[in-house]
């Protein structure tokens, strides 16, 4: 079976856009766990505000262990799903995890030019920069485990290439 690449990284990191262009590269299927969870249990925002955020986990972690039984995909997870050591397990054990990273402004500065703050919850509070800042704190040490690509600055297509040529250069 030929592995994933799975993305993992902050909000506003490109997960999405890189990994769809990853994909088109590399000529295989994407998956987009936020998309699944979406598909299979009803909007993010209303999971998190009808049933809170354990719910919400619950709901990724089923998702997860559906796609990771995928094959040649790409997989772009939602931040926090690697915040659970048994979803790195389940992904680790079907690819290879890779971080998209970005400094705490500039995901500022993508989530609230493209008006996306609003659409997740964990940032729609009166101070999404503290939110932000704090969350990313306190996740930095797991996203660190992972190879990082540095996102700021650079397009989705650059950022998949890079993927691509890493890849490429090890294989
Ligand atoms: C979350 C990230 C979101 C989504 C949910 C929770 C998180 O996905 O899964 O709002 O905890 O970081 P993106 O990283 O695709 O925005």
């Amino acid at each position: 079976m030929v592995r994933n690449i799975v993305l993992t990284g902050f909000m506003g990191t490109g997960k999405s856009s890189v990994g769809k262009e990853l994909s088109t590269i590399r000529n295989i299927g994407f998956i987009d766990t936020d998309e699944e969870i979406t598909k299979q249990f009803g909007s993010i925002n209303e999971l998190f505000e009808n049933h809170g955020e354990e719910y919400f986990r619950q709901c990724e972690r089923e998702i997860i262990i559906q796609v990771a039984k995928s094959a040649e995909v790409v997989i772009a997870t939602g931040g926090g799903a690697v915040m659970d050591p048994d979803n790195i397990k389940v992904l680790e054990g079907s690819g290879e995890i890779f971080c998209l990273t970005a400094n705490p402004e500039e995901v500022v500065h993508r989530l609230t030019s493209s008006g996306e703050v609003g659409v997740r919850p964990l940032l729609d509070v009166e101070d999404p920069y503290d939110a932000i800042s704090k969350l990313l704190a306190t996740r930095e040490d797991i996203y660190k485990q992972f190879v990082e690509f540095d996102t700021v600055g650079k397009s989705p297509s650059e950022i998949a290439h890079e993927i691509n040529d890493f890849l490429n250069a090890r294989n």
